[in-house]
């Protein structure tokens, strides 16, 4: 326990550096009709997971017979590497390899060597339970560094959580190999379900404290169509906050970068660091320079939007590069999007026009 006082409130969103003027954008900037710039391209490199998290992929949704999309639908290696170079000539300085669990992608290694000649960060969310295995791989290829999934520390909860009675030890061990090859910083994500896991919260920060590797706690958010979220389920960070800090008292750091989601904690005692996304309370949408690509080449402008624009089609229509660049940058030049901010109850899209967190990436 501490004398210190509890930080009830997080510091408001909007004590963040104000977007770009576009006044003072340098000519050719490309954004969107928010003033917001394109930096951080997802790349999601397939639809398939072999966890079952209740809040993402439930069973009774992916079950046995659920229609995966077949092989030949999926971007190829080329493809994906088209799309990212002119990503990075129009601005993007981060790419993310998603899924689904993309280690379940075959020759992943080849794509991310590949994409690792850009001049930009090239990072990988994953559930961890392939990392053993492709650490080193994974290194090889030149990735930087790796998120890992985590919703629970005591192994009866983990399981109960991925649903598919995987073991935390195994992506502990994942979490030691990454460290290992040098995959640093490692981030460790888990989403809170109130009810569900809350009661990890304390124990993972005990586990990580001292670790080096940043844990993070994500509201639990109302994407895709499967998860039956209900907004009482939802844990707000201030409370995630709040209960750390009774035990370990912690003050708030600066970000990183314009734009980061986490809102960063450190611990007073010098142990580390802790993140908070608070994706429904407090939206982040006006500093979002995030773009999703689907596995069949989807472009997504938003978690939530409610379509996708086809690069596919135009790649295999044999569009030029210049083809392709023009309609990516009309693309982010139209985005609007900022569901995040406008959702309330009665705002929040209908379930049938959701698309799923496991196509889109997370
Ligand atoms: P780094 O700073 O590069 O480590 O990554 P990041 O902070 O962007 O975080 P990461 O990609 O690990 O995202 C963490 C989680 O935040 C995701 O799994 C989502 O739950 C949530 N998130 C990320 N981006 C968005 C977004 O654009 N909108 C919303 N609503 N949630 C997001
Ligand atoms: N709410 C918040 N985050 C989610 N993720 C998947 N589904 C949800 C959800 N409903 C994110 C988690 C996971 C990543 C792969 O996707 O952060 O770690
Ligand atoms: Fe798989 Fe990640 Fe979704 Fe869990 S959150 S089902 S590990 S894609
Ligand atoms: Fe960006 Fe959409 Fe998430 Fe808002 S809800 S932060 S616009 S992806």
């Amino acid at each position: 326990m501490t004398d210190r006082i509890i930080p009830i409130y997080l510091p408001p969103r909007t004590t963040l550096p104000p977007a770009r003027d576009l006044a003072a954008l340098p000519e050719g900037e490309l954004v969107d009709r928010r003033n917001r710039r394109v930096r951080d391209l997802r790349i999601s490199v397939t639809d398939r997971c072999n966890f079952r998290c209740v809040y993402c992929m439930p069973k009774e949704v992916f079950g046995d017979d659920y229609a995966f999309l077949p092989r030949k639908q999926l971007l190829s290696f080329e493809e994906i590497l088209r799309v990212a170079r002119i990503f990075v000539d129009e601005g993007v300085e981060k790419i993310r390899i998603t899924g689904g669990e993309p280690l379940l992608r075959k020759y992943i290694e080849n794509l991310i060597e590949q994409l690792a000649k850009l001049p930009v960060e090239i990072t990988l969310t994953t559930n961890g339970s392939l990392l053993r295995k492709k650490a080193q791989a994974l290194k090889d290829a030149g990735l930087h560094r790796v998120t890992v999934s985590l919703d629970g520390i005591d192994d009866a909860v983990f399981k109960r959580m991925n649903d598919v009675d995987y073991a935390v030890g195994d992506v502990l061990d994942g979490i030691a190999a990454a460290s290992a090859v040098g995959l640093a910083p490692i981030k460790i994500n888990c989403v809170v379900k109130r009810g569900s896991n809350d009661d990890q919260i304390l124990p993972l920060a005990r586990h990580f404290r001292n670790s080096g590797h940043i844990l993070r706690f994500i509201e639990y958010m109302d994407v895709g169509a499967s998860n039956g979220w209900r907004m009482d389920e939802v844990l707000p960070s201030a409370e995630v906050v709040a209960r750390i800090h009774e035990e370990f008292a912690l003050e708030a750091i600066d970000p990183n970068y314009h734009g980061e989601v986490a809102e960063r904690w450190r611990y007073v005692d010098g142990a580390g660091e802790i993140g908070v996304i608070s994706s429904v309370t407090q939206a982040f949408c006006s500093s979002c320079t995030r773009i999703r690509l689907s596995t069949e080449g989807q472009l997504y402008t938003c978690l939530f939007a409610q379509s996708g624009h086809d690069l596919r089609a135009l790649l295999r229509k044999g569009a030029g590069d210049e083809a392709l660049r023009r309609e990516i940058a009309a693309v982010w030049q139209s985005r609007d999007d900022r569901y995040s901010e406008i959702r309330t109850a009665a705002t929040a899209l209908p379930a049938a026009k959701k698309i799923e967190m496991s196509y889109i990436g997370g």
